[in-house]
């Protein structure tokens, strides 16, 4: 039985929403707390299933384990590429394995940029999952640069430099998230940061309590439906909004969008505060690459805003959008087709021109984000949308469909036999 959505138009969005934890911040919470000495308090944790992919995996780990391990990672390429770096020093081997999806998207560079740490990973040969991680007593500190700006590949290799002898240093080419430099620091780690270059000593941490701020990921589905619709007016509470994850409000409101930010202290470690969203007619805007590591999770939605924009928008520097969950770009350009809307690609830049969303038929293409983008394009089409296989939803925002609910979406689920 394969589960798929219908979303009926809608012209009014209305009310508040309370937002479930950071998928982020909560792996990262995780996985700190695994290595502090002592026990965490942590609440309002993601509920979706790639979080729960980290916490059972932990759960089920023996460090001390002298024997192979096998750590089921599902679907979540955080986890697979956090573990990396967490699994780096370890009394025995580790094979890490995935469902299909994950068994697709690169390992090897990550696997190269561990290296110099001392970190041996052998991949498929297509540079892929199951991956290899040897037991490995001692790491030494690296000088390493990301060969693109990923949160996940710093992640491991500040994960890697937290456990090795000396100063690693980590430079990225762009500013991805700061989650994990952040919230370490919070857990007593020897870590700074000087623009897109992290220093990191080896450490001990020690145990926190803390709550996740909301997941500003998920809170984008909610506000471009919002923004979209011919009447709204959306409160969305206790979201993240650290400047590395709220690039999408910046290019919205650079679009015309109607978005106020309101922080609770500036000066927290991860800051959070309250959105207000009034529905705005919207013009196209040309997206750079500088921006892209900012926005990377939001591009799908924001292609939905573009869609409804006056004029092309485009977005240039997006070849990592076709190593997610899915091929984004591929799976948006199709998609938005069948709706009635153009759109142009090359490998590394796609441009949409806005129109009026028809209904029709879409494919999620089993990825998360796909199928939320294209049931909050509902907000704005004609006809209805009918989004085939979306209970990949759950990897990170099962909660979804109850809220879209209370803020005036439509959306019905039903069952249909496989074929
Ligand atoms: C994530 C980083 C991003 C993002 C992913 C979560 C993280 O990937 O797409 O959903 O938690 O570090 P990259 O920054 O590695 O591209």
């Amino acid at each position: 039985m394969i589960p798929f959505s219908v979303a009926q138009p809608v012209d009014s969005i209305r009310g508040q929403v309370f937002l479930p934890g950071d998928k982020s911040i909560s792996h990262r919470v995780l996985m700190f707390s695994f290595l502090a000495k002592g026990s965490s308090q942590l609440a309002n944790l993601n509920t979706g299933l790639d979080v729960q992919a980290t916490q059972i995996a932990l759960a089920n780990h023996s460090p001390n384990i002298s024997t192979p391990q096998v750590i089921q990672c599902d679907n979540s390429g955080t986890t697979a590429r956090l573990f990396c770096g967490l699994f780096a020093k370890s009394v025995g081997d580790i094979t890490l394995i995935g469902d299909a999806s994950l068994s697709k998207r690169p390992m090897r560079r990550l696997a190269d940029c561990l290296k110099p740490f001392g970190v041996r990973i052998e991949t498929s040969s297509a540079g892929t999952f199951p991956v290899h991680i040897y037991k490995n007593a001692v790491l030494q500190a690296a000088n390493v640069s990301l060969p693109v700006a990923s949160a996940q590949m710093k992640s491991a290799c500040i994960l890697a430099g937290l456990q090795a002898e000396g100063t690693s240093v980590i430079t990225e080419p762009g500013i991805s998230r700061d989650h994990t430099e952040r919230l370490l620091r919070l857990f007593g780690a020897d870590i700074h940061k000087k623009d897109n270059v992290t220093f990191v000593r080896k450490s001990t941490l020690h145990p926190i309590a803390f709550t996740v701020p909301g997941d500003p990921s998920s809170a984008a589905f909610l506000i471009v439906a919002a923004i979209i619709a011919k009447q709204a007016k959306l409160r969305i509470q206790n979201m993240s909004l650290n400047p590395t994850r709220i690039g999408f409000i910046q290019v919205l409101q650079k679009m015309g969008a109607n978005i106020t930010l309101y922080c609770d202290d500036p000066d927290a470690i991860e800051p959070v505060g309250r959105v207000d969203v009034i529905s705005s007619p919207l013009t196209g805007v040309a997206v750079s690459e500088a921006m892209i590591p900012n926005i990377i999770d939001e591009i799908p939605v924001l292609m939905i805003a573009a869609s409804c924009a006056t004029g092309w928008t485009t977005f240039d520097g997006i070849a990592e959008l076709r190593l997610k969950e899915s091929d984004r770009i591929a799976s948006m350009t199709q998609n938005l087709k069948t709706l009635g809307i153009a759109s142009e690609s090359t490998e590394t830049r796609v441009a949409v021109k806005g129109g009026h969303i028809q209904g029709g038929q879409v494919d999620s293409f089993g990825d998360h984000r796909i199928a939320m983008s294209f049931l909050v394009a509902s907000a704005a089409s004609k006809e209805a949308i009918e989004v085939n296989d979306t209970d990949c939803i759950k990897t990170s925002f099962p909660e979804f469909f109850e809220l879209a609910h209370t803020i005036g979406l439509s959306l019905s689920s039903h069952s249909s036999q496989s074929s």
